[in-house]
């Protein structure tokens, strides 16, 4: 029986393969700008199951499929069985019998696990509490359209250690580059949380100037990440100092990238100035979603082609 490849974490992928993913986004990127036909996915259906909200991965992988060929459904928690208790191994045995690749969004990686193994189709981690590996080949494909090769590169990582951060590290081992992370004390990466195998890819620092000296790309996300808002008015007090402004951006290095994942409070963990400033590349991060999306659904389904 064939082995069905998931994307649940960033390092299911090699470095092999997500320079094969990257070399088929730009393929499908550019005929999307020139407005060519590519429909490889006709006939095929990707299922969403979203349990925590989205702008960008709902959009961008239900457009992202359509332009493919294929269709997309979207499922709630509210509106399906999943929000009545159905096991989630009923769910997957069930709902991958109907389609052909499934992306979920929802809490504890373990459930987007328990779904894998209970499927008989690709699962795509949208995100999770620990990881959101879409976000990651989006944004180092934007680094790597931009900049050239991240690896031997520094990125400084400035805030929470969530799911983004988490990804970030893992990439940095997959592909050789160097994280540079400040977090408030209390708030620090944990390794086994993030799924590293212990290579030395990432430096801590106290002072987020000090992470931000040098670096090629500076980056941070919300604070307050979906289903910690309980923590809301505790965070926003301990990451105060944590906030990427000019200062940190004149640090870094003259060419230094901005990137966000988006959403974005201007005011909390980047300044306006900042993320609406000239190094800020997060237009084209957020559309790299959809670019680079579509060619991990096509890898996915049909392989190299
Ligand atoms: N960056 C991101 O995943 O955005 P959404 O929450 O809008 O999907
Ligand atoms: N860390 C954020 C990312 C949102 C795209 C969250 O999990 O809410």
């Amino acid at each position: 029986m064939k082995t069905i490849r998931h994307f649940l974490q960033l390092k299911d992928f090699s470095a092999e393969e997500i320079g094969y993913v990257f070399e088929r986004t730009k393929i499908i990127k550019d005929r999307f700008k020139r407005y060519e036909r590519y429909h490889p996915l006709a006939d095929r259906t990707l299922l969403m199951i979203f349990e925590k909200a989205s702008t960008r991965t709902r959009l961008s992988f239900e457009a992202g499929m359509q332009q493919l060929g294929g269709a997309a459904i979207y499922l709630n928690t509210r509106d399906s069985q999943l929000g009545r208790g159905e096991p989630v191994s009923d769910a997957a045995q069930v709902m991958s019998r109907m389609c052909d690749i499934v992306m979920i969004r929802t809490f504890e990686q373990s459930m987007v696990e328990n779904f894998a193994a209970n499927s008989r189709v690709p699962i795509i981690n949208g995100l999770t509490n620990e990881y959101h590996p879409c976000q990651i080949l989006a944004d180092i494909y934007t680094f790597v359209e931009q900049r050239g090769s991240i690896q031997g590169r520094t990125v400084a990582w400035i805030g929470d250690s969530n799911n983004v951060c988490n990804t970030w590290l893992q990439a940095a081992e997959v592909l050789d580059f160097n994280v540079h992370v400040s977090t408030p004390p209390e708030y620090r990466v944990e390794p086994e949380r993030a799924g590293l195998y212990g290579t030395d890819c990432f430096e801590e620092f106290e002072d987020p100037m000090q992470a931000c000296a040098g670096a090629d790309l500076v980056t941070t996300d919300v604070w307050t990440s979906m289903g910690f808002e309980a923590e809301n008015a505790a965070r926003l007090e301990a990451f105060a100092d944590w906030c990427v402004d000019v200062d940190m951006m004149r640090v870094a290095a003259p060419d230094a990238l901005f990137m966000h994942c988006l959403p974005a409070h201007r005011g909390e963990e980047v300044t306006a100035e900042v993320i609406d400033g000239p190094q800020s590349v997060v237009w084209d991060e957020a559309e790299n979603r959809l670019h680079v999306q579509k060619a991990l659904l096509e890898y996915l389904l049909l392989g190299r082609v």
